[in-house]
């Protein structure tokens, strides 16, 4: 799948991260139809949210569900056959070749699509040394990401500094998502390796996720939409 294929108000995603159903379908009502695809992440699925994803689909939007499984090939497969059922369009998995190959075998028949966290955005190279690893954070999304084709998976999640390279190495077929979104001169919060949405675009994601620069707005609606004017804005520049 190429940039091309999809419609530019379809790359924000808007992360609902907040504990449970009721406040999320709020914050969706305050979006209105500037927003057309929501991510269902840890929180608001431990909180019961799982719930909203048939509801979401029911009205017109798009659905990811992030809950970055990891567990044994059967449990991850067996889990991910019960989440397509939901009608989400994107789940995520963490990268591991293991993990990975089960993920696909589980949504096989459905219309989920599965995507390969590499690195956290919120991780640089002195966490990955922290947590063990002896590759650097460029050398380990590299390697996750050819894993992740040769799994033959949808796509990946990834930062938007990695996207370029990345692009380069894995081709067109393969989903760039990338979150670390953050507005010019906004707050990083946890988030490291961020870009802006017209960083992101022209870098080559796919999609953009956008939590707290939109949930936490004064006007939520007004962020959604002066980031899509972004996502035009990138997408209309010679070099996209
Ligand atoms: O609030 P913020 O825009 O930082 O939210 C980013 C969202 O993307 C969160 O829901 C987070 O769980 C998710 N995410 C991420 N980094 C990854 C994968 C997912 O920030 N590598």
């Amino acid at each position: 799948m190429t940039l091309s294929c999809i419609a530019p108000s379809e790359k924000l995603i808007v992360a609902l991260d907040l504990p449970d159903a009721a406040q999320a379908w709020k914050m969706v009502e305050r979006l209105g139809d500037s927003v057309g695809f929501y991510k269902i992440g840890m929180e608001l699925a431990y909180g019961g949210g799982l719930e909203l994803a048939p509801e979401l689909t029911a009205a017109g939007k798009q659905v990811f569900i992030d809950l970055k499984l990891h567990d044994i090939g059967h449990t991850v497969e067996k889990a991910v056959a019960q989440i397509a059922r939901l009608g989400a369009r994107f789940l995520t998995v963490h990268a591991f070749p293991q993990t990975l190959a089960a993920a696909r075998r589980g949504a096989e028949g459905s219309s989920l699509q599965v995507l390969g966290v590499t690195v956290m955005t919120s991780y640089d190279d002195s966490d990955l040394v922290a947590a063990g690893y002896r590759l650097t954070l460029r050398e380990l999304v590299a390697l996750r990401a050819l894993q992740a084709k040769e799994a033959g998976i949808a796509g990946l999640i990834l930062s938007a500094d990695e996207a370029p390279a990345i692009r380069a190495l894995v081709g067109a077929d393969l989903l760039l998502v990338t979150p670390g979104i953050r507005l010019a001169g906004a707050a990083l919060g946890d988030q490291k390796r961020v870009a802006t949405p017209l960083e992101a675009i022209a870098r080559g994601a796919d999609f953009i996720v956008v939590g707290r620069p939109v949930l936490a707005a004064p006007e939520p609606r007004e962020a959604a939409l002066a980031i899509q004017r972004e996502i035009a804005e990138a997408l209309a520049s010679p070099n996209a």
